[in-house]
């Protein structure tokens, strides 16, 4: 029993959660399935029992910051370690900017930003207060980013915000955590799950059974458990962009060749202008294109 790996996986109760839990148990993980409510994490929880796993389920919110403390102390408690954290917890509210009530922004930022934050900073002290004391930790925190974040969507500026912030806490993390044995990674998936139906479907029409296959949750599970196993210890700081089978590391902002600001005015304009054109641009996706 003392021999498994403890993972916990907010927003375990569907979608890509729910693969990352059953994946990361079948890899010898003891799995803290979190999600809302008594019905999710529970179904979840019984399909790992039922496939010899170990499990427990948490209801926690990872937007209250006391009770995400609860939360990583339950898997300290029921299974005595805490090696990996999958900050996945996630709902949208889209609209576009100018139509964007303030609940539909605060709700977004609280599940995605702080509910990164609530978690990775809960397993973080443990992580410090273990290294600090002699243990050797080798521990996983994976974040969850979005193709919205990095590349930009239409209607999407809460959600975009949270999931650009998500990515840029996730280098500072990787860089803070690595000095105690811990890396830190963030995924960009893309996947079929309730959040992506609809609009796959108004995009597609009706999704075939090749179309569910190539965007199982399956796909993006597989390099998450990677990045939670043995062999990866080298591997923080980056940003998987998981599409089905297609993987790739977005790699984001990088400065150009930078120059002195002339003394006129219209020669800053022109020097400026020419910056711009010189540079790609911030963000694209052209690299996807295989
Ligand atoms: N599916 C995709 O293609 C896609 C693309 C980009 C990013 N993502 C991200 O992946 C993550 C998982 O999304 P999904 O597609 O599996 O969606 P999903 O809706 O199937 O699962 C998300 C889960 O998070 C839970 N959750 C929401 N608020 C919570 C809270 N406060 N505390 C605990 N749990 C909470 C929900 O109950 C739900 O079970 C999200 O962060 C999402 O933004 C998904």
């Amino acid at each position: 029993m003392s021999a498994l790996r403890t993972a916990v996986v907010t927003g375990g109760g569907r979608g890509l959660g729910r693969a990352y839990s059953m994946l990361l148990a079948a890899a010898g993980h003891a799995v803290v399935v979190n999600d809302l409510g008594d019905g999710p994490a529970a179904d979840v929880v019984a399909e790992i029992r039922a496939a010899g796993g170990t499990a427990v389920a948490s209801d926690h919110d990872v937007t209250d910051f006391a009770a995400t403390a609860g939360l990583i102390e339950l898997a300290e408690e029921r299974f005595g370690g805490l090696d990996v954290v999958v900050a996945n917890a996630g709902i949208l509210r889209d609209r576009t900017l100018a139509s964007m009530t303030e609940a539909e922004w605060d709700d977004v930022i609280a599940v995605h930003l702080k509910g990164t934050f609530t978690v990775a900073h809960h397993a973080a002290a443990r992580w410090r207060a273990r290294a600090k004391a002699g243990e050797a930790v080798d521990g996983r925190l994976i974040t969850t980013t979005s193709a919205s974040g990095l590349y930009g969507n239409i209607g999407q500026s809460n959600y975009a915000a949270a999931k650009a912030g998500i990515a840029a806490f996730t280098l500072v993390a990787s860089q803070e955590l690595r000095p105690y044995g811990v890396t830190a990674n963030c995924v960009a998936p893309s996947a079929l799950t309730r959040l992506t139906e609809a609009p796959l479907r108004r995009f597609e029409g009706e999704i075939t059974d090749r179309r569910r296959e190539e965007l199982d949750p399956h796909w993006v599970a597989r390099v998450v458990a990677w990045l939670c196993g043995p062999d990866t210890r080298d591997v923080t700081g980056h940003v998987f962009d998981i599409r089905g089978r297609q993987v790739g590391i977005a790699s984001g902002w990088h400065l150009q060749p930078t120059f002195t600001q002339p003394d006129d005015p219209d020669e800053l304009g022109r020097a400026l202008r020419a910056a711009i054109a010189a540079a790609p641009p911030a963000a694209d996706m052209e690299g996807r294109r295989t």
